[in-house]
Formats: structure tokens, C-alpha cells, sequence
């Protein structure tokens, strides 16, 4: 479900850009990919992810996708300034649900905070886990219902009411696709920020 202009304003923000860079920090401290990998990243909006994952993980190739054709357009836009000319990006509509990939392609896929706006959040995760490779690694910022659904964000934004998830749904849904979740993570009633490993057992 794309964003409505409250929450547009919000991810479009020098707020929210700068929340991403301390996400990528922890995602860098959290687990080691090798540099010159392939990546993916699944709802990329305005396109702020890139840039920090290729900062933190220098990979060979960054493929970013997102179902709004307006946010694809903004990080177009990005992608033609003179910082990101080194950026080895790739921007594509396409819903997250399905990913228009082969099995086991990616080193790395993040979800900076869209798995919550898929209304088939389960099917998101069975294809985060289908187009990693074994060992590639899974890294996630993702939200509960009492925070994008408290009585005064659910009247300002737009997300699918029903097959919601918490922090024990999240946590069984990776484990069912494959994916162990490593020490480290962070997690409230609010949020959850960490990686998890596909076929790696602590
Ligand atoms: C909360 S925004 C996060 C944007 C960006 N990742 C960030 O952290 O700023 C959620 C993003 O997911 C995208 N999205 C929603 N449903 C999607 C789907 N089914 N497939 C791909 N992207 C989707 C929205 O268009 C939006 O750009």
C-alpha cells in the first residue's frame, strides 16, 4: 500500500534521512557482508537507503525497488546528483510481494520499515528469503501496531488494517521462511531493528 502525503512528508524528511544513517550504522556493527556483494532494497522510497548501503557495504550492485511510481521518480531525481554518480544502483517498480528475481540472487536485502504496508506481510518475507542466497543476509527497521496504529496515527495514516503483525508474528515469520535472527537485535512493543541469516544457526 503506497504512502499517503503525511507519511510522504515524513520519509521525505531530513528527520527520517537521518534515523536511516543510524539504522545503517547499526546494520554495519550487526553482521558482516563482504564488500562487492549484490543487494536488494524492498520499498526504497525516495531512495535515502542506497546511499547508506553503499557507504556501509560497498557492494557491486544495489537494486531498489518500490510500488509508488512518484517515490521511484523522486530517487531518479537523487540519482542524478554528483554524489551519487559512484552509486551502482538500479531503481525498478515492483511490489515487494512478488520480487521479479530468480532464487538465491541477493548477498543482502533491507527493509528499511515497508514490510508493515504489505497486506500480505508473510508473502514479503517467503520472498526476502527466496532471493537470498544461503548465508546472504536479511537486515530490517520494521513497526508494530501500537506505533503506525495508536489512535492518533491510524486517523492520519494509511496502512492495511487486517493480518497485522507484532514482535512474536515478525519473529515466527522468519524463522518459518529460514531466516535466523542474530543476537544483537533491538526490539520494543514499537519496533524492531536487526538481521537474520538465511540457513545460518547460531
Ligand atoms: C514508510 S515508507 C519507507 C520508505 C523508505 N524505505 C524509508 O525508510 O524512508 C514505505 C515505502 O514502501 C513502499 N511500498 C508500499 N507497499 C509496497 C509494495 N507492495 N512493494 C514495494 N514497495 C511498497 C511505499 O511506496 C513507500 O515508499
Amino acid at each position: 500500500m503506497i504512502v499517503n502525503w503525511p507519511e510522504r512528508l515524513w520519509v521525505n524528511s531530513p528527520v527520517r534521512r537521518y534515523v536511516q544513517q543510524l539504522e545503517g550504522r547499526f546494520f554495519k556493527n550487526m553482521d558482516k557482508l563482504a564488500p562487492g556483494g549484490t543487494c536488494l532494497e524492498i520499498g526504497c522510497g525516495c531512495g535515502v537507503g542506497a546511499r547508506i548501503i553503499n557507504e556501509s557495504f560497498a557492494p557491486a550492485a544495489i537494486h531498489a525497488l518500490d510500488i509508488d511510481v512518484a517515490m521511484l521518480e523522486a530517487a531518479k531525481k537523487r540519482q542524478k546528483r554528483a554524489a551519487w554518480k559512484n552509486i551502482p544502483l538500479q531503481l525498478l517498480t515492483a511490489d515487494a510481494q512478488e520480487l521479479p528475481y530468480p532464487n538465491q540472487c541477493f548477498d543482502a536485502v533491507f527493509n528499511y520499515g515497508i514490510i508493515h504496508h504489505l497486506e500480505n506481510w508473510q508473502k514479503g518475507v517467503a520472498e526476502i528469503a527466496r532471493v537470498l542466497k544461503d548465508g546472504g543476509i536479511f537486515f530490517f527497521e520494521e513497526i508494530y501496531p501500537p506505533l503506525y496504529a495508536n489512535p492518533l496515527f491510524i486517523r492520519m495514516l494509511d496502512h492495511p488494517r487486517e493480518n497485522r503483525f507484532h514482535g512474536p508474528d515478525f519473529r515466527a515469520a522468519l524463522a518459518a521462511a529460514g531466516l535466523q535472527l542474530q543476537e544483537g537485535y533491538k526490539e520494543s512493543r514499537f519496533a524492531i531493528l536487526g538481521a537474520a541469516v538465511k540457513g545460518r544457526v547460531q
